[in-house]
């Protein structure tokens, strides 16, 4: 969950370095640092803190002087955020220097061998061994020596190394962490993704674990670990370099609620032909689909509460049992599955450590495994049976808005899919799903229009200091991610509860002035959610209730009333969520809170 680049060209390279850190600091902010080669040594600038520090301290990267050079934004694991611990990292004499992303597991063993060797370490960092056995190894050949390394270390990484022997060309590897290669005119570079150097290059080559790639500014040669040249197909990626920029918008996260109507449409519509629902990417038959025994959904956090929304959905729509659980528990649980399961994986990233670990469980089980991955040729989509993309673009801010309403939307793709396979709907039934899946898009934009209603709203609640979200069944789905949206970027303690279980312990913390959340938005559930307000409102709770256009009541029980306009059942968390997400942007924004870069957080979850 640290940011990595590397840049060889014929510009000055620090610039470039920061340019491209500055994209990749949602990976982790806590500091950053870069090493050039210039006048036949490597030198090294790092700071403690957010990349403006570095930024300042090396004028913009002005001072730094040479072509070649690797950079680094930094998520503290082994040893607090300081200057010492911050990447890159240096042998002792200086002639190697390694940024890396990942965990080095067997790092204190390697380190007593490399102390009891005379080396000596000055970070608490896993990563300063990488530096020390470079050296260590060292024959005159890098590839050589970075086969020697690999064989050493265990664990996952992204590294960039820069030798002092070598002028013209630095080294790259990646294992289970995230690297890709961009391929420029007199130039290359490496990064943990796209967005770092998207302006200068739409070509990448994606690596494999443990390919060896050896760049310098003309060229870019890959060996595997036998140092065999290899051959790879080039990339080209069709984002939009303002996909990755903010665009005018205060905070990412806005810009990226506001484009959910967009990415919800380039999720939905390539997949709708004709009025059916067509899946060519996935290469499940009719037959697997009526032999699956169980499905299970594995994620973490939003992704996970996507799950939670799926688990309600595909057995509604399916009649097949769902089980959803978070990747960290299942990993370790000992899961009863077999070659008649199937899992669904959603990770926006495609590279969160526990639900990778969790996607190699159920396969080691012989499940098949159906991905659901933003990030194109990431570990999660290239470990899996089938993908199924999410087209949501880049999604920069940590908190995640669009990448959850497109992972929702293929939860619906599939479910209906299935359901149509199954036989489980009338030719009616099937119809009106499937154009109401369309119409979702344009009910986002409708909701977001009256964006101010919600502002007004959190303007009234922004100084609370806990605040409860209820709701049933789907309703309660969304609230888990009503919750999550609200705390991790506002800092106000929050929790969601099923609404008939508030009464089993937690409706104690309810006092005068308490703000509940109330989702009330199904048909079936509506009144029974009604009962549940009023017992919140008799302890002196204020509630704001969030409903549909339908129901015309929740206005008699509840203090505020955000509606939402009516569609199928199933379909409404798409649209529920999206006062949920404006009213955490707003009261964090309120608050002052750093929205984007929320604290102790990082985009990328690349440890368990
Ligand atoms: C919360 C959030 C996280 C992620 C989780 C999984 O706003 O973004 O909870 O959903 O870390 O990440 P991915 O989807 O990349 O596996």
């Amino acid at each position: 969950m640290c940011g990595i680049v590397g840049y060889i060209g014929e510009n000055q390279a620090a610039p470039i370095l920061l340019e491209g850190l500055s994209k990749l600091e949602y990976r982790g902010y806590d500091s950053a640092g870069i090493a050039v080669f210039n006048n036949n040594k490597i030198e090294v600038a790092k700071a403690k803190g957010r990349l403006a520090i570095l930024s300042e301290k090396t004028d913009g990267g002005k001072s730094v002087h040479g072509t070649m050079g690797i950079g680094h934004t930094r998520w503290a694991t082994h040893g607090e955020p300081s200057d010492v611990n911050s990447h890159p990292h240096l042998s002792n004499s200086g002639r190697f220097a390694v940024v890396h992303n990942g965990i080095i597991e067997n790092y204190i063993s390697l380190k007593k061998k490399l102390m009891d060797n005379g080396v000596e370490f000055i970070s608490e960092t896993d990563t300063e061994v990488i530096a020390h056995l470079f050296e260590h190894y060292y024959n005159g050949d890098i590839i050589e020596t970075m086969i020697k390394v690999l064989n050493r270390v265990e664990g996952s990484y992204a590294l960039g190394v820069l030798c002092s022997d070598y002028p013209d060309q630095f080294i790259a590897v990646r294992k289970a962490s995230p690297m890709i290669v961009g391929l420029g005119e007199n130039e290359n570079f490496i990064a943990s993704d796209v967005t770092a150097i998207l302006k200068h290059t739409r070509n990448i080559y994606y690596l494999e674990d443990n390919e060896i790639v050896v760049l310098k500014k003309d060229s870019v040669k890959i060996y595997n670990a036998d140092k065999e040249e290899i051959k790879k197909e080039v990339f080209t990626v069709d984002w939009d370099v303002s996909a990755a920029e903010k665009g005018g918008y205060e905070h990412f996260m806005m810009k990226e609620i506001e484009e959910q109507p967009k990415a919800l449409r380039d999720t939905i519509n390539p997949r709708i032909k004709n009025g059916k629902i067509v899946l060519d990417d996935i290469s499940l038959t009719t037959e697997d689909i009526k032999n699956i025994n169980k499905i299970y959904i594995v994620a973490c956090g939003s992704a996970y509460h996507v799950g939670v929304v799926g688990k309600y959905v595909i057995e509604k729509m399916c009649r097949i049992p769902v089980e959803v659980q978070v990747a960290s528990e299942f990993r370790y649980c000992d899961p009863i599955i077999g070659k008649n399961d199937l899992v669904i994986v959603i990770s926006q990233s495609g590279e969160t450590a526990d639900t990778l670990a969790a996607l190699r469980e159920a396969k080691d089980h012989g499940a098949r495994i159906l991905s659901i991955v933003n990030v194109v040729g990431s570990a999660i989509a290239n470990a899996s049976d089938d993908v199924i993309y999410t087209w949501a673009g880049p999604e920069i801010a940590v908190a995640t808005t669009k990448a959850y309403s497109t992972q929702l939307a293929v939860i619906y793709l599939i479910a209906a899919y299935m359901a149509e396979k199954l036989g489980m709907l009338t030719s009616g039934e099937y119809a009106k799903l499937v154009s109401d899946i369309e119409a979702l898009p344009d009910q986002v934009a409708e909701i977001l229009k009256s964006k101010e209603d919600v502002q007004y709203l959190a303007s009234k609640f922004f100084n609370c200091h806990s605040i409860f979200f209820i709701g049933r069944n789907l309703d309660y789905a969304v609230s888990l991610e009503g919750s999550l949206k609200l705390k991790e970027i506002s800092y106000i303690h929050s929790e969601a509860y099923a609404a008939g279980e508030l009464k089993h312990g937690t409706i104690s913390l309810i006092e005068d002035g308490t703000l509940v959340i109330a989702l009330a938005t199904g048909r079936d559930l509506f009144d029974k959610t009604v009962s549940n307000v009023k017992e919140v409102k008799a302890r002196g709770a204020v509630v704001m209730g969030v409903t549909t256009e339908e129901h015309d009541n929740m206005e008699d029980v509840a203090d505020y009333v955000v509606k939402i306009p009516a569609t199928n059942e199933m379909l409404l968390p798409s649209l529920t969520v999206i006062p949920l997400q404006l009213f955490g942007y707003y009261v964090a924004s309120l608050k002052g809170c750093d929205i984007d870069k929320p604290r102790n957080l990082a985009k990328s979850v690349t440890v368990e």
